[in-house]
């Protein structure tokens, strides 16, 4: 139960991510597979994860099938959880459905908060194309309880990247609350009134981010457009474990 620095990402549609988590450290669902390995989250050492897998007797075939040539390792095994995270996708939603020709799958509310989000609000400027992500990093001036999380900064010493985190993809969005790296928004509405006053932090602020003049019913138009970007929910049942 320890509490970590970030809010977990989303897996929805990771595998559309140049690069992984919110700083963009791992290059790979691969390499971000072994990383909750370590002793903050799953606290199980990969030689220890190796030899457990290993010792099911059941996993050696479908390894071998799997991976032809290649032994049960934390290599094979960091494969076989990325190809199941890029089974997990969101890209039937309502909106899908407008845009493929429906008029009427879309209220006409999410139809002028997506005539906002690509114009008057800007939000395109970073929620861009088909997981509404220009897989960049920006500081949009939220604000972290405690020590500032220098974000992307970290990893590259560029000033525009202090503070700066991945632009995360909107799909499935009214499902993965808390929102932003550091989980401050509860809502959607927080969310917009953030980008209404412009962000908060002003040191490094992308210039994308301004104050917006939006009423009350632009604002909860734009929350439409966002609930519409919501699929279908997708069954994924328990596989029988191998013994
Ligand atoms: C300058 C680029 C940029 C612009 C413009 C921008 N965003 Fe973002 N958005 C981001 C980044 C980067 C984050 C993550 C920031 C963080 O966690 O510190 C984010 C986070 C979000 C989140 C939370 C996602 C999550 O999974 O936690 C939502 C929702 C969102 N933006 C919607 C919008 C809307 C609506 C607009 C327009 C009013 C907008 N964004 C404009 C870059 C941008």
């Amino acid at each position: 139960m320890k509490v970590l620095a970030r809010s977990t990402p989303t897996i929805v549609n990771a595998a559309f991510n140049q690069l992984q988590m919110w700083d963009g450290r791992k290059s790979s669902l691969e390499e971000q597979a072994l990383g909750p390995f370590g002793a903050d989250e799953q606290n199980l050492p990969l030689e220890e994860l190796e030899r457990r897998v290993q010792s099911i007797p059941g996993y050696g075939p479908m390894f071998a099938e799997a991976y032809p040539g290649e032994a049960i390792t934390r290599t094979t095994i960091a494969k076989a959880i990325a190809s199941f995270e890029r089974t997990v996708l969101s890209d039937d939603s309502p909106f899908d459905a407008w845009v493929a020709g429906d008029q009427d799958a879309l209220s006409p509310a999410a139809r002028r908060g997506f005539d906002l989000f690509v114009g008057k609000a800007n939000c395109s400027a970073c929620h861009q194309g088909f997981n509404f992500s220009d897989n960049g990093f920006h500081n949009i001036g939220v604000r972290d309880h405690g020590t500032p999380d220098p974000g992307r900064f970290a990893l590259k010493k560029l000033p525009s990247l202090q503070g700066a985190f991945k632009t995360p993809t909107l799909r499935d969005i009214a499902l993965t609350a808390p929102y932003m790296h550091n989980g401050c928004y509860d809502t959607l509405e927080e969310v917009v009134a953030h980008y209404v006053r412009g962000g908060d932090v002003k040191d490094h602020l992308s210039p994308n981010v301004r104050p917006l003049q939006l009423s009350a019913q632009e604002q909860s138009d734009l929350v439409a457009f966002m609930r519409s970007l919501t699929s279908a929910p997708r069954v994924v049942s328990v596989p029988a474990l191998p013994r």
